[in-house]
């Protein structure tokens, strides 16, 4: 099975935000077709697309109604193959959001089910006569929900609910439930699709006297999924949703050896969310101990060969803070919102732009340190740009704006005679991130903007495949301030370095194992003074990152030759 998805870098797509094809104030597949090269020309490699189906849109599509339709406001099915088969043509991938879970309350099964015991459809979800089952499972959407089970008067009974009682919770032990999902993932695969993210993996079960989260019988079905696509559409690949420590996430990887066709495999990435929130806290703090603890406690879980972590910064959902200490949460609560309307459930509603102030060096450095974690990079749209946010929207909308193309009416994200008023959302517009200021035409024209700096960094990390397949090691400076990771491949090594710190950091490691090689620059092209064994002298400015590829003269890899 070809591993392309561990070299790939993953860019978040909010069809509704990113290009208006028809002048309706909605984005849509004939705008996102005509986009295909911005991606191209930015060096990603495999689009996610946030959920495009039929759907009531209480919780942006991630409600579904219908699994076999195209959302009407992003355009038919037609428009869909038209741009599969364009982003193919410009070898892109796509991935689509699978949502297993839940369907809307206004899917036909639904709506069968709570109209009679009888029906077919009632086992499809998962009903009650009281409210007092499951105690253990907690409520994720705490502002607004109050339980797991909602009364449904027409069917007389509770059913249970894991994210908005609008979304009700299907039924997994009913093996009918189990088989449509199959069908939906043919009908994608079919198309084309190369593959899933698998939305709330951990909760399609439940048990009695447990979480109801990650339970076996929920890992024995997404295997069940997995062997499905394996056999029937190998290269097609499953990304999990599971926003768990990673002793729990692990078990999302199975255990499939490639090499001898042994054990079971289950998604081939998993996003790491641990590790997000404490790059934050790691630039808050100017120590980079807890990125170093979670990644080491990572990579004591060793994952299969065949397997890729996906880290990222920011995406659709608020920052969670699910996954760290309360003494953690408070203090990420306090530094990165300090607003009460910056705050949503666990977590915090703000872009990654305005998280930092704006500040170009912090910025650059939280992209150079998810370009340089272990896995495969997933970026969240506009964020290349440093687009800002609008915590004024309701829920998660103020992360959802339509993407800033360029300074003219509408930020050219729908035609230029569209009113203003029609857009689905309001651009970003105030002083600091607004579309004026803030687009892609101005960043493209400048070679130093963030979005050149970023696209050089895919670009470098490309070039170099350590970055997405390599062994990473951390090297154990005294100095806190610095992350400093080595990433060694095929007989290359990269050393890249990271100042968390708003001060200069004078740094002088003996790198006595790479004595005699020569250091060079990746992203500037400098030429480093070679290593001598003596302490290598080098100073980080505030925020400063490098990432350095040492050429070792007596290394019998590859990386040799151009010692
Ligand atoms: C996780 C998705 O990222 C989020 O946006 C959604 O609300 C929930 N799952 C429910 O599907």
């Amino acid at each position: 099975m070809p591993l392309w998805f561990k070299d790939a870098i993953f860019y978040e797509v909010y069809i509704r935000a990113f290009a208006d094809g028809n002048g309706d104030g909605h984005g849509d597949f004939r705008g996102l077709t005509a986009k295909l090269d911005y991606f191209k020309e930015l060096g990603v490699d495999c689009l996610w697309l946030q959920p495009m189906y039929a759907s009531p849109l209480k919780d942006d599509g991630y409600d579904i109604s219908d699994y076999y339709r195209i959302h009407p406001d992003y355009g038919t099915l037609d428009d869909f193959k038209t741009f599969l088969a364009e982003a193919h043509a410009r070898g892109l991938r796509v991935i689509a959001d699978l949502v297993l879970n839940h369907t809307s309350d206004q899917h036909p099964w639904f709506q069968a089910a709570r109209a009679s015991r009888a029906s077919p459809y009632r086992d499809y979800y998962v009903w009650s006569d009281t409210d007092q089952k499951y105690k253990d499972a907690r409520i994720i959407f705490l502002d607004i929900e109050k339980s797991n089970w909602a009364w449904d008067e027409l069917a007389g009974q509770y059913y249970w609910h894991r994210f908005y009682a609008c979304q009700p919770d299907l039924n997994y032990d009913h093996p009918a439930v189990r088989r449509e999902m199959l069908n939906v993932i043919r009908f994608w695969l079919d198309l084309g699709l190369d593959g899933f993210r698998a939305d709330a993996a951990p909760y399609l079960f439940e048990r009695e006297g447990t979480n109801c989260e990650n339970l076996p019988e929920t890992h024995a079905y997404l295997k069940e999924i997995r062997r499905f696509m394996d056999d029937h559409y190998p290269g097609r690949i499953l990304l999990a949703e599971a926003n768990q420590w990673p002793l729990d996430v692990r078990p999302y990887f199975g255990d499939g050896d490639p090499s001898t066709g042994s054990g079971q495999a289950e998604f081939h990435m998993a996003f790491h969310f641990p590790v997000m929130p404490r790059i934050f806290m790691a630039l808050a703090q100017a120590d980079r101990t807890k990125i170093v603890e979670t990644l080491r406690a990572t990579g004591r879980l060793s994952i299969p060969e065949n397997c890729q972590w996906g880290p990222f910064l920011r995406n659709h959902d608020e920052l969670t803070l699910e996954m760290v200490t309360p003494e953690e949460r408070e203090f990420m609560w306090r530094t990165y919102a300090p607003e009460p309307r910056m705050r949503l459930n666990l977590g915090i509603r703000r872009r990654l732009a305005p998280l930092l102030d704006g500040d170009r060096r912090k910025l650059e450095l939280a992209f150079a340190i998810l370009l340089s974690l272990p896995g495969s990079p997933i970026l969240y749209y506009g964020d290349e740009i440093g687009m800002g946010d609008n915590i004024w929207l309701d829920d998660r909308d103020g992360l959802r704006t339509p993407m800033q193309w360029d300074a003219g009416p509408n930020a050219g994200f729908s035609g230029r005679d569209v009113p203003s008023e029609r857009l689905y959302a309001p651009l970003i517009d105030d002083e600091r991130y607004g579309y004026r200021r803030v687009n892609v035409a101005i960043e493209r024209a400048d070679p130093n903007s963030l979005w050149h700096t970023v696209r050089r960094m895919i670009a470098v990390r490309k070039q170099n495949r350590a970055f997405g397949r390599g062994r990473h090691e951390f090297l154990p400076l005294k100095n806190r301030a610095v992350l400093a990771i080595v990433h060694t491949y095929n007989g290359e090594t990269f050393l890249t370095l990271n100042n968390l710190s708003p001060s200069p950091q004078r740094l002088s490691p003996t790198l006595r194992q790479w004595k005699g090689a020569r250091v060079r620059g990746l992203l500037t092209g400098r030429e480093f003074p070679p290593v001598t064994g003596k302490p290598y002298a080098l100073t980080l400015q505030p925020y400063e990152y490098f990432w350095l590829k040492l050429d070792r003269p007596t290394s019998t890899g590859p990386g040799a030759a151009s010692s």
